[in-house]
């Protein structure tokens, strides 16, 4: 493995104001690596410095070996960006959207032509290159995102919450696009707000929490350490508590309350749910654990704002 991009001590201030707070990982070449996190947690300003529009605070961050800092010409040669905001251009069609990010890169013009045609393909949008931005649905623009972030033939994409807002078909036809270019051996980025999300793509991922890294590892690995294998769910007023806890307890790796749920922690759940039955508990939900539960016990259950 060979490790692309490498954060020290990453500080990203807007004036006091901490958004990125000393943070340090090192992505791999050809891996899927993924920074989860609810909104205001620093993901875009952490990636914002990667492809180098943002300026660091404090801290090194190196891309393929090269210093990142603003404007690096080397490093946003070799970086395509899917970014957050849907940033394309509402006079023109979608193929003149494509023609004039092509011509940023000083790409040829037969050249940028067949990479255009071929990308419209690779996001099946051939029949739309003609239309205006504004006859696309959201799933579309952001598929052309895609292609535009492509047509520099980058190793290295970031995906800043590429499927946010969109419906259950877009973000699978858009996962399944993400995991293509990552078996052509691109590197990927991908921040997102959806454990689900970074469950299905990312080799490896980092917690990130009030511009904090919380944890970091593989999904599976994380889930299997913080939580176990499965969880349930007992709907009980907490005066049950008491007299749940002393049943279950002892079934289970761990146990917490949040508002009107008492979640149990197992790696095997059928001892636990055996006991759920002869208690005749109604209001229960077994369940595989999933990084949801991860990052609801390393932040808190009970909504902080
Ligand atoms: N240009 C800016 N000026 C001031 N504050 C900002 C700016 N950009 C982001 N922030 C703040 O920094 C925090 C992190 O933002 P951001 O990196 O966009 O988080 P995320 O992408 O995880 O939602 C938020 O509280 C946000 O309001
Ligand atoms: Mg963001």
């Amino acid at each position: 493995m060979k490790t692309i991009i490498s954060a020290r001590s990453l500080c990203k201030k807007y004036g006091a104001f901490v958004a990125v707070d000393g943070i340090s990982f090192d992505i791999e070449e050809g891996e899927c690596f993924g920074f989860l996190g609810p909104n205001g947690a620093g993901k875009t300003s952490t990636v914002r410095m990667i492809h180098c529009v943002s300026p660091l605070t404090s801290g090194t961050l190196t891309v393929q070996g090269l210093a990142a800092h603003v404007d690096n010409r080397a490093v946003k040669q070799q970086t395509g960006v899917i970014p957050q905001e849907i940033t394309l251009d509402n006079d023109l069609t979608v193929r003149e959207n494509l023609q004039v990010h092509a011509h940023f890169f000083a790409i040829p013009r037969r050249e940028a032509r067949r990479r255009i045609d071929g990308l419209l393909q690779f996001v099946e949008l051939e029949k739309r290159r003609d239309s205006k931005i504004d006859q696309l649905s959201t799933g579309m623009k952001r598929r052309l995102l895609i292609a535009r972030a492509l047509l520099n033939q980058p190793r290295i994409l970031i995906a800043d919450e590429p499927t946010t807002g969109l419906d259950p078909q877009a973000r699978h036809m858009i996962w399944q696009r993400l995991r293509q270019l990552k078996d052509q051996g691109a590197t990927l980025i991908l921040t997102t707000q959806y454990m689900e999300e970074a469950q299905q793509l990312c080799d490896r991922i980092v917690i990130m929490h009030q511009g904090r890294i919380l944890k970091e590892g593989a999904p599976a690995r994380l889930i299997a350490a913080e939580i176990g294998r499965e969880v349930t769910e007992i709907r009980a007023a907490a005066d049950q508590d008491e007299t749940l806890i002393a049943e279950l307890g002892p079934l289970a790796r761990g146990h917490e309350r949040a508002g009107d749920t008492l979640y149990f922690y197992c790696d095997d759940g059928r001892p636990l749910m055996k006991k759920v039955l002869e208690l005749d508990l109604p209001a229960t939900v077994h369940r595989p654990a999933s990084l949801e539960d991860v990052f609801l016990k390393l932040t808190g259950r009970s909504l902080v704002e």
